[in-house]
């Protein structure tokens, strides 16, 4: 697989603020690749940077193998669609999606057949002559959507595009875009600062934090196998406990020595174990825990109902750890005030750094 976008080195300063900082980057051709991250990490700058709205202060952007870092957004085949997508009121659907080509003096008979193809991409064919007033929001962002088809581009790039929409029709959305960009084969590269839409959508996911990348992988990897302590805190929920390497294979934290594979770290460093609330079960004090899982003894001091599943804060001298149980028959349920011990499978516990 040839690479769609390739940086290298990339940063981006604004005055004294490194918006994007020396990034290292090759995104497949096809791919459904996310920039994930919170508001203010880089995620639109690397975007506009791709786009050629923003030249890199330094490094080497290419897309398709071709040096771009410096080439107007014109010269290069990608397109951008934004989270505010203005239609022209006055126009019909496929006038607006027709625009561009026609500013570009592409021949008639190409618009009009562009444009039915850029319109049967995103569904909207029984809509080509309605005004684009008469749309819901959904359908609005398809326009928004064809009309970057239109152009035919190798790459395109979304910008929070439904961060606009409301959840339920964020939810359909997710689906279609993914059904859409695998129907259609294009390089998307969207982003976010949803996880779940991350993860639900994405083919891999690059998680950001000030101008950084700090992770690349599929959403699996990013997910179960975080390397730091901001990839395991801002993707899902998950307990992060201080600990103290002991060797290789285990690490001590306030309430006893846990197995854990510890990557290399030396005895005595102090990091911190990442373990996700779905990963834990609670056992009653007269209950056996089996010898291979890990163990840590505390009070349950809230249980929240969920309804398919029960949330419990069991107060523990490494802290409150939250334990998520499902609600289904042969799961126990505990009550507030009980003392149970918290365990786990030692292959669902990540060490990271502090
Ligand atoms: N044109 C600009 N001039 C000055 N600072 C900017 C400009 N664009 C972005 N920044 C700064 O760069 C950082 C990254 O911004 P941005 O890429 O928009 O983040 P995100 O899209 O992840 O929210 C922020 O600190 C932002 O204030
Ligand atoms: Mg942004």
């Amino acid at each position: 697989m040839s690479d769609a976008v390739t940086l290298q080195g990339v940063s981006k300063v604004f005055g004294d603020v490194y918006a994007v900082r020396d990034l290292d980057l090759a995104i497949g051709d096809g791919e459904f690749f996310s920039l994930l991250g919170p508001s203010g990490c880089g995620k639109t700058t690397t975007l506009r940077m791709i786009a050629g709205f923003e030249f890199p202060t330094q490094g080497s952007l290419r897309l398709h193998g071709v040096e771009m870092a410096l080439q107007p957004p014109n010269q290069r085949p990608v397109n951008t669609v934004f989270q505010s997508y203005a239609l022209f009121p006055h126009m019909t659907v496929e006038e607006n999606v027709g625009f561009g080509l026609r500013m570009k003096k592409v021949a008639g008979a190409e618009i009009v057949e562009r444009v039915r193809r850029a319109l049967d991409m995103v569904q909207l064919t029984h809509r080509a002559t309605a005004s684009s007033k008469q749309l819901s929001g959904g359908q609005q962002q398809r326009v928004a959507l064809a009309r970057a088809l239109v152009n035919e581009p190798e790459v395109l790039l979304l910008d929070e595009p439904l961060g606009a929409l409301d959840l339920k029709l964020r939810q359909a959305m997710q689906t279609e875009l993914k059904d859409l960009q695998e129907r259609v084969g294009i390089t998307f590269i969207y982003v976010t600062h949803d996880q779940e839409e991350a993860l639900t959508m994405s083919d891999r996911i690059g998680v950001m934090n000030e101008g950084r990348l700090l992770q690349v992988g599929t959403p699996q990897d990013i997910y179960e196998q975080p390397t730091s302590r901001f990839v395991a805190g801002f993707i899902g929920e998950i307990n992060l406990l201080p600990a103290t390497i002991v060797d290789h294979e285990s690490v001590r934290l306030a309430g006893g020595r846990l197995v854990a594979a510890t990557t290399g770290a030396a005895a005595g460093s102090e990091v911190t174990v990442a373990v996700r609330p779905e990963r834990l079960s609670l056992f009653g004090l007269g209950e056996t825990v089996p010898a291979r899982l890990n163990a840590v003894r505390g009070r349950i001091v809230r249980r929240v109902y969920f309804g398919d599943v029960f949330y419990y804060d069991v107060d523990t001298p490494d802290g409150v750890i939250e334990v998520k149980e499902e609600n289904r028959p042969g799961v126990a349920l505990h009550e507030i005030g009980e003392e149970a011990v918290v365990a786990w499978d030692p292959a669902a516990t990540t060490v990271v750094e502090s």
